[in-house]
């Protein structure tokens, strides 16, 4: 078959090891697809600032980039625009694309899907939560036969890495947040992490692909770590207990006074005070870890590398190779789910 041919939007830590991951395994990403992915562009905002990639790549025109002869387009760029409008252009052009881009999900992910499904383009997105772990397409795949009650877990890597190095160092939180920013884990703007706009957003994309809905970031109740002191982390410890930012996603029951029952789905993001025996008081540093409570498969939970350059790279090539594969070989990726129906309202903690 003849080259898959993809366009990359952005080149910062994601960007950088994805195009590393793409020479490093070229060999091997051939055999695995049946064909050769060819980058042929990048597009950056400074190129004198990317001496890690191939100079002759590089083009601040990511428009012309997205409109040139590709199949595929990885966008790494983050935020809502320009990475909106670039995508729906991608996706009307019948190019697939995949994203780690979880505020552009959360807000806009109907919009995406209804692109791709007009043009048969696939959109795949299993970086956008939880880095490295296999997560979005369990939900949406392998779990697609069940009914998921619950997902909970510690989806942001900065925050966790925050906290649990207060716990364990009782450095400030000042001192801990400057080195999650120089280990890659934190946001261009960390106020997206700390304040848990990063994780309610990641929460919105869960509890869409879980109960099959649509939930966007605004729908989440959000509270963040900035008020979380030192002394509170240590008073947690006095009570056996550490703090964790949980983002939660659940179905909630009502039952009205004529006693009939009303089901709605909730999701919320704040630091919880949990019991160091629990599992999540067992996740530190930058790794995240999710749970999923369903009916028939009972309790599961997902661990790993959430955040960084590496690890999110991987979730990327994962979905370019699935992707390049349904290009290769016919087929298409899974689309958005059908709407259950199930109302979303915001609730806060319980
Ligand atoms: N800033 C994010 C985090 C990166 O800390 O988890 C991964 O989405």
């Amino acid at each position: 078959a003849g080259p898959i041919r993809v366009a990359l939007l952005g080149c910062g830590t994601v960007g950088t090891e994805v195009v590393r991951l793409l020479t490093d395994q070229a060999a091997d990403l051939t055999a695995r697809i049946g064909a050769p992915v060819v980058l042929t562009g990048i597009a950056v905002r400074k190129p004198n600032k990317h001496r890690e990639v191939p100079a002759e790549l590089l083009t601040t025109d990511a428009a012309a980039l997205v409109a040139s002869d590709v199949d595929l387009v990885v966008e790494v760029i983050g935020g809502i625009e320009p990475a909106r409008t670039l995508l729906l252009e991608a996706l009307r052009s019948g190019k697939s694309v995949v994203t780690a881009n979880k505020a552009l999900l959360a807000e806009h992910s109907a919009e995406l899907f209804e692109a791709a499904d007009a043009s048969g383009a696939d959109l795949y997105f299993e970086a956008a939560v939880a880095g490295a772990i296999p997560l979005l397409r369990p939900l949406r795949e392998s779990l697609a036969g069940d009914r998921i009650t619950r997902v909970m877990g510690i989806v942001n890597g900065t925050t966790n890495f925050i906290l649990s190095g207060m716990d364990a160092t009782g450095a400030s939180y000042s001192e801990t947040l400057e080195e999650a920013s120089r280990l890659g884990y934190a946001e261009a703007d960390p106020t997206a992490d700390v304040d848990g706009f990063d994780a309610a957003s990641k929460a919105a994309i869960l509890a869409s692909l879980a109960f099959h809905t649509r939930v966007t970031a605004s729908d989440v109740h959000r509270e963040g770590i900035s008020a979380v002191s030192a002394s509170d982390i240590a008073a947690a410890k006095g009570l056996g207990r550490t703090v964790k930012l949980l983002a939660i996603c659940e179905r909630v029951t009502e039952t009205a006074e004529d006693g009939t029952t009303k089901e709605s789905v909730a999701a919320r993001v704040h630091p919880a005070m949990i019991p160091r025996s629990h599992p999540l008081a067992g996740v530190n540093g930058a790794f995240n870890a999710v749970f999923v409570e369903a009916d028939a498969a009972g309790e599961m939970m997902f661990y790993g590398q959430g955040a960084g350059g590496a690890p999110t790279a991987s979730a990327v090539l994962g979905d370019l190779v699935a992707v390049a594969r349904n290009r290769v070989h016919g087929g298409r990726g899974p689309r958005e789910s059908a709407y259950a129906g199930l109302p979303v309202r915001s609730i806060g903690q319980t």
